[in-house]
């Protein structure tokens, strides 16, 4: 599978297995190669761009084939146990390359490398290198370590690690879509969740940097960039959590200001971001997007579910009403704003009344879009510890069923409203099913297809709209 180009998706998102690809020119074909499939959500692969970056500087030109591979590298993700499955299921594939030729050197990089550290190296013994994601500035000499017939491991942890001077490699060139991640890591502890332990302490990376990033970014052509963050309202540069300046000499910078600064780099190019946490999204944010029109008016708000007990054995830090509040400051604010949630079914202890309650939050909110899971216990996370995964299998599936074909017919009715209106779309390029036709997404982040008549990839174009499923908005392009 090749990288989506055009995907938008939260980070929420479990992508499975694309192949990162870099076009060099190696006339010779002398260049070492590298083969790097990633997993798991937007920061992954986001990760992997500053990775193949890395590599770069050592000599690496990625490639598509695993057969010509001299290094093999799998970028993993540990959110949910089926996600760690796919991931073991891959690694026992790579043996039989490993056979074919002994010299290749598979590592493993990402959360699962955090999770299981030395362990992989005796679970997997076809495994030469775990890199955790704070140490891919490592990555050279944990290859040259495997050279001397040593297996190398670096999951060490960082404070400060952003990768801020690091500019990541695109892997899709002349790609229209830019993924830059602004800060790493998570304070949080929601009780479900691994991510605070596999990608340790929050930190964010330095405005200029992010900045300069966008600007080099749509430099070369890029018409879009989404800012990545676990939670991207508690972004803070050279402010205290109470918000104090912490060096006076320095510019200090909010998530509200940096998405002012990134939006001030160009009224052509697009800015949106992931992921927002209702606890801390704050009404100067939802400003910034009413009042410039780059900034999409599209939301990701992760409400995970809709009832007050849940929410707290979950340690979200909000109550049902909280979250409703911030909706309708969405609406007050931001006319026409698309809204996209997280939704865990089958949480510790969860009853049927809490789950009627999310599912009334879903019919009062209605939800563009939602990402929806089955509960999934993480070792060492503080529901794993406190609470016990006591709802039947069953039922988790049975409210995930319900609660997904709810979501289908709102997403349904969400594009039917859509339907008669004219619509401005970022060209992104040809869509999934035919050359003949032209895909992009309008602010609000629906799909629109359309006939490609004179449309150029990465314009703006205006469409008229005149059909819909659940999942893509149909129409034509008006001159
Ligand atoms: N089980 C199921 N879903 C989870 N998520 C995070 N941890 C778990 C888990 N243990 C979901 C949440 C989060 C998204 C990234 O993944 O909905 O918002
Ligand atoms: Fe996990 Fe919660 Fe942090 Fe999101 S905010 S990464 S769900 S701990």
């Amino acid at each position: 599978m090749q990288h989506d180009k055009t995907s938008n998706e939260p980070l929420t998102e479990d992508r499975q297995g694309e192949v990162l690809l870099q076009n060099t020119i190696d006339p010779n074909n002398t260049q070492k190669k590298l083969y790097l499939e990633s997993y798991g959500c937007q920061m992954n692969f986001s990760d992997s761009e500053v990775v193949a970056s890395i590599l770069a500087q050592d000599g690496y030109a990625t490639t598509r084939n695993i057969a010509e591979a001299d290094l093999v590298l799998i970028n993993t993700c540990s959110i949910r146990d089926n996600a760690e499955q796919r991931v073991r299921n891959r690694l026992t594939e790579f043996q039989h390359h490993k056979q074919q030729n002994p010299e290749l050197v598979v590592g493993i990089l990402g959360c699962m490398a955090e999770r299981l550290k030395k362990n992989l190296l005796e679970e997997e013994k076809l495994v030469d290198i775990v890199a955790g994601p704070d140490a891919y500035r490592d990555l050279p000499n944990l290859i040259s370590e495997v050279g001397t017939g040593q297996k190398a491991v670096n999951v060490l942890l960082s404070r400060e690690e952003t990768y801020a001077d690091i500019s990541p490699v695109r892997l899709d060139q002349g790609g229209i879509s830019a993924f830059v991640t602004i800060m790493r890591g998570c304070d949080n502890m929601c009780s479900f969740c691994v991510v605070p332990f596999t990608r340790g302490r929050e930190r964010s990376r330095d405005p200029k940097s992010i900045v300069a990033e966008c600007h080099d970014l749509f430099n070369k052509g890029y018409r879009e960039v989404t800012l990545l963050g676990q939670n991207v309202d508690s972004y803070r540069w050279n402010l205290s959590s109470k918000g104090e300046l912490k060096n006076p000499t320095e510019e200090a910078m909010n998530f509200a200001q940096l998405l002012q600064a990134v939006a001030n780099v160009s009224p052509l190019l697009r800015v949106r971001f992931s992921t927002s946490h209702p606890k801390d999204m704050t009404d100067d944010v939802l400003e910034v997007i009413a009042s410039n029109h780059n900034v999409c008016n599209y939301i990701h708000l992760p409400v995970q579910s809709g009832n007050t007990a849940v929410l707290f054995r979950m340690n979200r830090g909000y109550t049902r009403e909280w979250y409703l509040e911030r909706i309708e400051a969405i609406h007050r604010i931001i006319p026409d704003c698309a809204i996209s949630t997280d939704i865990i079914t089958g949480f510790c202890g969860e009853t049927d009344a809490e789950h009627r309650d999310t599912v009334s939050l879903m019919e009062k909110v209605q939800f563009d879009y939602a990402y929806m899971f089955k509960y999934s216990e993480r070792p060492k996370t503080l529901a794993e510890r406190k609470f016990e995964d006591d709802v039947p299998e069953e039922i988790k599936g049975k409210r995930l069923t319900e609660i997904i074909e709810l979501q289908t017919a709102h997403s349904l009715a969400a594009n039917e409203r859509q339907v008669g209106t004219i619509q401005e779309v970022l060209v992104e390029g040809p869509s999934k099913r035919s050359e003949l036709q032209f895909c992009g997404r309008n602010s609000r982040n629906s799909m629109v297809v359309f006939d490609r008549k004179q449309a150029e990839k990465g314009s703006y174009v205006q469409v008229k709209i005149t059909g819909c499923t659940s999942a893509t908005l149909f129409g034509e392009l008006i001159d």
